[in-house]
């Protein structure tokens, strides 16, 4: 295990990234708000393999968050993480403080539209403009080969590559499928907010998405329909809310009101005071 090198300054990580490029070495980029689980050590594992050298970030971007709470909230253990990306063959670790990235209130962001209304975005206003814009300012620091993004952020992870199409960044974009524990719980920074008695309700939300995949593999079609069976499934708790379940098609993730291809099946749902999302893919209609 080698230590990584944890770089705190732009110009820092730019002078030594430039010695790699120089050398026609390519490098692998993971973005990440820390507080590492299997999930981003899956993306920097294929990073490892795909890659001669592997940068991982880990900052918690004030400008995708939608509720100050939320922020300050957000699970932080720098130390532990640094370690993960050790055992990993992370060659360096980018850790900029706030005022690194945004010395003054930036006037120029990346806005996403189409994209970036509905599902998640239609519930956290201005969160993907945050998201391409931190992300546009990291590929434009790390200028890496390839960056990599999970799956469980699907709707993420398709507007980052519309941005990197749009905008002619070079650098070729990786989707990693989503990284679950045995009960099927897609892994994700804020279980860790989760109590255990809402850890055991938390499955609720795969569960529901599952139920859509079976809907569909026996039959059923229409997306209204297949939406109400799906949100009839979770159970009547206080504590949990439902903020939204939807079929979409894949590639600008839009509504649909018939499944007659491959879909992604998206939800947002609420445990106590903490919000998690998942999808899943279908290929069956
Ligand atoms: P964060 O939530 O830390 O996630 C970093 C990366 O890990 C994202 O690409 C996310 O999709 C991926 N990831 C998280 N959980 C996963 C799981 N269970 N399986 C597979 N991949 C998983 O997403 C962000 O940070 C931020 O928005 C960021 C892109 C870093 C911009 O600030």
């Amino acid at each position: 295990m080698t230590k990584p090198a944890v770089v705190t300054g732009i110009e820092a990580l730019r002078g030594a990234l430039a010695e790699l490029r120089r050398a026609d070495e390519s490098i692998g980029f993971v973005p990440t708000m820390g507080a590492l689980h299997e999930g981003h050590a899956r993306l920097i594992e294929v990073a490892r393999r795909d890659c001669e050298h592997v940068v991982v970030s880990i900052f918690v971007n004030p400008l995708q968050f939608d509720r100050r709470d939320d922020l300050d909230r957000y699970p932080r253990t720098l130390g532990a993480d640094v370690e993960i990306c050790g055992s990993l063959g992370v060659d360096f670790v980018f850790a900029p403080s706030a005022a690194e990235m945004y010395p003054t209130e930036p006037a120029c962001v990346v806005d996403v539209h189409r994209l970036g209304d509905h599902l998640c975005g239609a519930f956290r206003p201005g969160h993907f403009r945050g998201v391409a814009t931190v992300v546009m300012k990291l590929f434009q620091i790390v200028q890496a080969d390839r960056a990599y993004f999970g799956e469980k952020d699907a709707q993420q992870l398709a507007i980052i590559r519309r941005m990197v199409r749009d905008l002619d960044v070079p650098v070729e974009i990786v989707g990693v499928p989503t990284v679950r524990e045995g009960d099927g719980l897609a892994l994700s920074s804020r279980n860790r907010l989760l109590s255990a008695g809402e850890r055991s309700k938390a499955i609720a939300l795969f569960k529901a998405l599952e139920s859509v995949r079976h809907a569909i593999a026996a039959g059923e079609h229409d997306a209204a329909a297949l939406v109400r069976a799906a949100a009839a499934t979770i159970p009547a708790d206080p504590a949990i809310r439902l903020e939204y379940l939807q079929i979409v098609e894949p590639e600008e993730l839009q509504p649909v009101s018939a499944v007659t291809g491959p879909v992604i099946v998206a939800g947002a749902m609420w445990v106590g005071t903490t919000r998690l999302i998942d999808n899943i893919r279908t290929s069956q209609s």
